[in-house]
């Protein structure tokens, strides 16, 4: 019999720390009021592989947006070096401490692409730096909007951000050479914030349906304990109905035409709402489409919900990279900080470009154009002074 002491007390003490998150959840932060924070202070990472192309573009449309809250000193946008691949296996961290020091001093974060590490990869296997922020700024609510007005498509995902098989995916234990076990969490305070700010959202936005995905037919435990507190939250809204599907079924009818447009608001918890919404996203036109608002209590981070796409850099297309992911994350972000009519102008020029005119077309290769040419389209038509009725004639157009 192989001695389990190790494996038992890691498990002990993994425990430990999940009761200790427990009660840090139970007294949590006053949320930023961003109207009263001057100046407002955005953090910006750069990331790799793609990343930095598409970053550059987007900083470079918010630049013009908000010249003006910038040159009054109302907004400032802060490079935040450091979180390279490089430099995380330097320091052998996720997010390198002063990395993270940087980042808690801001009071939102955009955030390119960064390379997420796997086991037998070029790179040390070391935790991704997307979870490791949204686990160390406790941003426990991952909000992804996929629209496609033509198919009458709208839909808003509520991915729980901070537990689920994430939280504890770099502690799993390998207890013999023969068996290996991870670790899946779902804690009632987990679940309760992630699903309250999905019924408000409904409630507020006069949607009359969640939709509630987990797989608590099988994962009885952490899932039943998340379906449980649904049915429990959806008591304080009488006012929105609300149904629970099981993963598997749900993306099978996310692409049946007749079911499909009948799906709202959907929250889940971490690992199928990063599966469900990369399928959702490609009805969009892919991934590289879909932006994605990270929400704590007190900060909050905007990405784009892909990964750096190592081999568009490999086979050299890194400029014909999409920047639509991270500039609707941008869209979330002036929304986010109060800036809603600026939010308002970019959402209707990435629309334009992207979804109706496409004048300029991103394909990912070089029959297609590059993150610059299609940056600048997005610049030409924000300026252009019938940007709301040339939004306005083309969505008409296609909702008819
Ligand atoms: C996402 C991504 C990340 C995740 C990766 C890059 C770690 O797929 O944001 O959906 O799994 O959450
Ligand atoms: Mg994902």
């Amino acid at each position: 019999m192989s001695d389990l002491k190790p494996a038992t007390s890691h498990f002990e003490n993994l425990l430990k720390e999940q009761l200790q998150r427990v009660q840090k959840m139970k007294n949590p932060p006053p949320e930023t009021e961003f109207s009263t924070v001057k100046p407002i202070i955005v953090g910006v990472c750069w990331g790799d592989g793609i990343g930095p192309i598409i970053c550059q573009e987007t900083q470079r449309l918010l630049e013009h947006l908000m010249k003006d809250e910038i040159a009054s000193g109302r907004l400032q946008f802060r490079p935040i070096e450091g979180l390279t691949i490089e430099n995380r296996v330097k320091h052998m961290k996720a997010i390198p401490d002063d990395v993270l020091e940087a980042l808690k001093a801001c009071h939102v974060i955009l955030k390119a692409p960064t390379t997420t590490p796997e086991k037998g990869g070029p790179y040390p296997n070391i935790e991704s730096a997307n979870v490791a922020m949204r686990r160390e700024l406790d941003l426990f609510a991952n909000v992804r909007p996929v629209k496609v007005p033509s198919e009458g498509l709208d839909w808003v995902f509520f991915r729980e951000n901070t537990e689920g098989s994430y939280i504890l995916g770099s502690k799993g234990i390998q207890v013999t050479d023969d068996l290996a076990v991870d670790f899946k969490v779902i804690t009632k305070q987990g679940s309760e914030r992630i699903l309250e700010m999905a019924f408000k959202y409904a409630a507020d936005h006069h949607i009359n349906r969640v939709t509630v995905v987990t797989k608590a037919n099988v994962v009885k435990t952490t899932d039943g304990l998340f379906l449980e507190t649904a049915e429990r939250i959806s008591k304080q809204y009488p006012q929105v109905t609300w149904d629970a599907w099981y993963i598997d079924i749900m993306t099978a009818k996310l692409i049946d035409p007749a079911r499909r447009t009948q799906f709202k608001v959907m929250v889940l918890p971490n690992l199928y709402g990063d599966i469900l919404t990369d399928e959702a996203a490609q009805f969009q036109g892919g991934v590289g489409t879909a932006g994605s608002a990270n929400i704590g209590y007190r900060y909050a981070m905007f990405e784009a919900i892909h990964g750096s796409a190592p081999r568009m850099i490999e086979e050299d297309r890194g400029k014909y990279a999409d920047p639509s992911s991270l500039i609707r994350a941008a869209i979330m972000m002036l929304n986010h900080i109060g800036f809603t009519d600026r939010a308002k102008k970019l959402e209707m020029a990435l629309d334009i470009c992207g979804q109706y005119e496409q004048k300029v077309k991103i394909t990912g290769r070089d029959n297609g154009a590059t993150a610059r040419e299609f940056c600048d389209y997005v610049f030409e038509t924000i300026r252009d002074d019938s940007l709301q009725s040339r939004w306005q004639a083309s969505s008409n157009q296609k909702e008819a």
